[in-house]
């Protein structure tokens, strides 16, 4: 009989000790994993990104859904080999409640492969692997960006708006590159043009010398390019000392000239890209933004600052759904599924995979500015081919 009183007594010591962990648990800061790169070819777009999610914690006072955020970082260094030990050092070792990242759509694949076994709540704020809005989309995993294909898709429209009906394509032979390709080819040959022959090198190689070669050799009416961060600065670099600049049309998905534009100076000048974003969005949502990113850093934002500030937007409209209790994922999910998110790019839902449907703009570079001149594609949404959730 003592014994029996003893166990009993002893399992609900231990049931209450479980029931004061959990609101423990869910009461203390939330534990955000920030992986992104801060090294190699693409560290300044997750430094911007970092930036861009940070601001917006700072607006809210430094809470999300009541709770402090508390922050856990890995550099990535936008190596795929390495991204699911990168992964679950914040997963595993780190105790982390969401992951934040990345830049790279291989790197990416790897986190969603890690966030999807471990059932921890992963935003992508950046990398656009069709894949993970596609066969991988879950539940759990969501982007504040784009998938690969959307800038792809609206730079092919218009490039086949211009009447161009050749094109060549020349990009970094990895999944965003192949993926982007795609996109370009499908709009620009549904608007009566033909791709003639995609050119590639490994990432993040910068030796381009010959691959323009053969763009000058075949002189196609249009080139379609996908390079961002480092790269891109080059590429648009050696592009005009190569002499194409006046003999060839470059265009591309606005990577190519976002946050490098002092870089690349007089060579990017006139240059028209798409993008789900430009500067001069003349609202006062982004006036806004742009302003106080401005105050707290001392720079402009691009495209990376913003997804990183509507990543933390997301974030948000989850954690204030369920008051801060991160155990309620069912409800969680559903919330930032369903958020309308009022963003700098202008305001955007999620599709059912869970990717940005959202406007495409035309920009042109002017000065130190990609400045929206029109809109390429209006609330575009990403197939989302193959995603059963
Ligand atoms: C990507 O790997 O998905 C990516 C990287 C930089 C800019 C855009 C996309």
């Amino acid at each position: 009989m003592k014994t029996v009183f003893t166990f009993a007594v002893g399992a609900v010591a231990l049931a209450a000790l479980a029931a004061t962990t959990a609101a423990h648990a869910q009461s203390g800061p939330i534990k955000v994993g920030l992986m992104l790169p801060s090294s190699g070819t693409y560290a300044a777009l997750g430094d911007m990104i970092e930036k861009g999610f940070k601001l917006h914690v700072q607006e809210q006072g430094g809470k999300l859904g009541g709770r402090e955020i508390q922050y856990f970082t890995v550099d990535d260094e936008s190596d795929p080999s390495k991204a699911t030990d990168n992964a679950n050092k914040l997963i595993k070792r780190d105790n982390v409640d969401v992951l934040i990242g990345t830049v790279h759509s291989g790197v990416a694949v790897g986190m969603a492969k890690a966030a999807k076994e471990s059932g921890t709540l992963l935003i992508i704020p950046n990398a656009g692997a069709d894949a993970i809005t596609g066969p991988l989309c879950a539940k759990n995993i969501f982007r504040s960006s784009f998938s690969n294909w959307q800038p792809g898709y609206a730079t092919g429209v218009v490039a086949a708006g211009k009447g161009y009906k050749t094109a060549m394509t020349i990009t970094w032979n990895y999944g965003a590159g192949a993926d982007t390709v795609k996109g370009f080819r499908e709009a620009f040959e549904k608007g009566g043009g033909k791709v003639t022959k995609d050119l590639n090198l490994p990432f993040p190689n910068v030796e381009f010398q010959a691959l323009l070669t053969q763009i000058a050799a075949e002189k196609p009416d249009v080139v379609y390019a996908f390079f961002a961060g480092g790269g891109a600065v080059k590429f648009v670099k050696d592009w005009a000392a190569a002499g194409l600049k006046n003999s060839v049309p470059l265009m591309g998905s606005g990577f190519l000239t976002d946050g490098t534009l002092a870089a690349q100076g007089a060579a990017a000048q006139g240059l028209i890209t798409a993008l789900h974003y430009g500067d001069e969005i003349n609202t006062p949502r982004n006036n806004d933004f742009r302003n106080k990113f401005a105050v707290a850093y001392k720079a402009n934002p691009d495209v990376y600052a913003m997804q990183g500030y509507d990543a933390a937007q997301m974030l948000a409209a989850g954690l204030n759904a369920v008051k801060g209790d991160m155990s309620k994922k069912d409800a969680l999910y559903a919330a930032i599924a369903k958020a309308k998110i009022d963003s700098p790019r202008g305001p955007f839902t999620l599709s059912k995979a869970h990717n940005p449907v959202q406007d495409f703009y035309v920009r042109e570079v002017r000065g130190e500015y990609n400045v929206v001149t029109g809109i390429a594609v209006k609330a575009l949404a990403d197939p989302a081919r193959g995603c059963k959730m």
